[in-house]
């Protein structure tokens, strides 16, 4: 096997186990979102946990979807460019499903950048960006099994299988939170004083 295309097979390898990782993290993210919006907490488990887990989870598939891009563009098998990675459903190659990634980077994106102008922007308009950034979950989850190589293995289809339960499961048991158990949840700010650390 030539160097070149042992170096083209590996990017591809990275590309896919990034891919997968992203999403596995991603659901993570929105699975402990939702929990922290309900401000859930317990004695052994406080809510700056949740929040904190959340919030370093969002910068890590940031890490990892940066990589996947990176190994995508970069490996050049296909034509695939730097600018179809942020405008959708304009690659020349497979449109629709690399389009539907470019939907979910972008809204990750706009989630970042308001997240650092969040004390410019205000609560509101942050909070309305983060909720409509849910919605990268689901469209990121239809481009990983429309392109990847991997949709048609079992692994795959499990670990796709089991981030629609959690995330569903989270929303179902979130919109079923009876208001007096989230309204029994010290705020934030109490809890973190009372263990003692800064936010
Ligand atoms: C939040 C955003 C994204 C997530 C969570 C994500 C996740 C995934 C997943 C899970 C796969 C399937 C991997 C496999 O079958 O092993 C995949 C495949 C792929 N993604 Fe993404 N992706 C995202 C954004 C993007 C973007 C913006 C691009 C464009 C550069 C892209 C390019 C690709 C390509 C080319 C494949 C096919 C790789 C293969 O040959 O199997 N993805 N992605």
């Amino acid at each position: 096997m030539s160097g070149t295309l042992a170096s083209t097979r590996a990017l591809w390898y990275l590309t896919r186990g990034s891919g997968a990782v992203t999403l596995v993290l991603l659901t993570s993210t929105v699975v402990l979102g939702i929990t922290n919006s309900a401000r859930w907490a317990s004695p052994r488990w406080p809510r700056f946990v949740t929040e904190r887990l959340h919030r370093n989870l969002s910068l890590l598939v940031l890490v990892f979807l940066a990589l996947h891009v990176v190994t995508t563009v970069v490996d050049g098998y296909v034509p695939i460019r730097w600018l179809d990675a942020v405008v959708p459903f304009r690659s020349a190659y497979r449109p629709l499903w690399l389009g539907l990634g470019a939907v979910a980077l972008d809204l990750l994106l706009a989630v970042l950048v308001t997240s650092l102008l969040r004390v410019r922007l205000g609560h509101g308009a942050w909070r309305a960006v983060h909720w409509l950034a849910y919605a990268c979950w689901p469209v990121a989850l239809v481009h990983g099994l429309g392109t990847g190589s991997d949709a048609g293995h079992a692994w795959m289809l499990a670990a796709a299988a089991a981030a629609a339960v959690a995330v569903l499961a989270a929303v179902w048991w979130r919109l079923g939170a009876p208001n007096g158990s989230v309204a029994a949840v010290a705020p934030l700010s109490e809890e973190v004083a009372r263990h003692g650390r800064g936010r």
